[in-house]
């Protein structure tokens, strides 16, 4: 039986698919029903993340697999830290939704470096929902270039490409135990936000 954390929900989907978006459209459905809620994302705002976020600037260089141990670390802190870790607030009572989780990195560093490598250096609890927000590549590449910034290291059509294949493997072998949603991204944002909220019983 793999390891399965109540009342803990990630958003997954590719650069600009849309998660978050529904995560907060989300977390605000769950608070107005009287839940206590923590949103929360990865990469997370910690050192780890921040220096993470320098990667994806190219402000910081590093090997694809030091890249990979990153976001490993940043994962760890953000699950099992004691002042504000996952767990610590799905302890006191909170619902957790995270945009994104371990499935990224092994969608996006299992393109980069060895499969069972990435696995095996994320071997955390799976959560009890996953929300797989499935928009195509195109539709994703002209929201990020819509945003206007300058493009970070995974916003290239081609890579996207070969990380939604990933994603859509990946969800087809989750443990039965996880609850899995598939939401069109091409529908509207109140479209999907319906879909989703009908689909927590939290
Ligand atoms: P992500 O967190 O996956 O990168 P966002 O939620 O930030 O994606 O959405 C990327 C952009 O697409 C934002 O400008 C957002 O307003 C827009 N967007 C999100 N969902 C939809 C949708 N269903 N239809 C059209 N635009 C959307
Ligand atoms: P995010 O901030 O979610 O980007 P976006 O809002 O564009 O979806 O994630 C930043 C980038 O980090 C994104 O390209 C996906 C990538 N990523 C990984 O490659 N592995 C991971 O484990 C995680 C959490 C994110």
């Amino acid at each position: 039986m793999s390891d399965i954390l109540p009342s803990f929900i990630c958003f997954e989907g590719l650069d600009g698919s849309g998660k978050s978006t529904q995560a907060h459209l989300l977390a605000c459905e769950l608070e107005k029903r009287g839940n206590s809620v923590f949103l929360t994302a990865e990469p997370t705002d910690g050192a780890i993340g921040r220096l993470i976020r320098q990667v994806l600037r190219h402000e910081v260089r590093t090997t694809d697999q030091a890249l990979a141990l990153l976001y490993a670390a940043d994962r760890n802190h953000h699950l099992y830290n004691d002042e504000d870790g996952i767990i610590r607030n799905i302890n006191d009572g909170r619902i957790v939704i995270s945009d994104r989780y371990f499935y990224s990195s092994v969608a996006y560093q299992g393109n980069t470096v060895d499969g069972q490598y990435v696995r095996m250096i994320n071997t955390y609890p799976h959560p009890e929902y996953v929300i797989y927000i499935d928009t195509p590549v195109d539709v994703c590449m002209s929201r990020i270039d819509r945003r206007g910034e300058k493009k970070e290291l995974f916003d290239r059509t081609e890579f996207l490409r070969k990380v939604k294949a990933s994603f859509d493997s990946i969800f087809s072998s989750l443990p039965s135990a996880v609850r899995f949603l598939h939401v069109d991204g091409r529908t509207s944002i109140e479209e999907q936000k319906e879909k989703i909220i009908s689909f927590v019983s939290l």
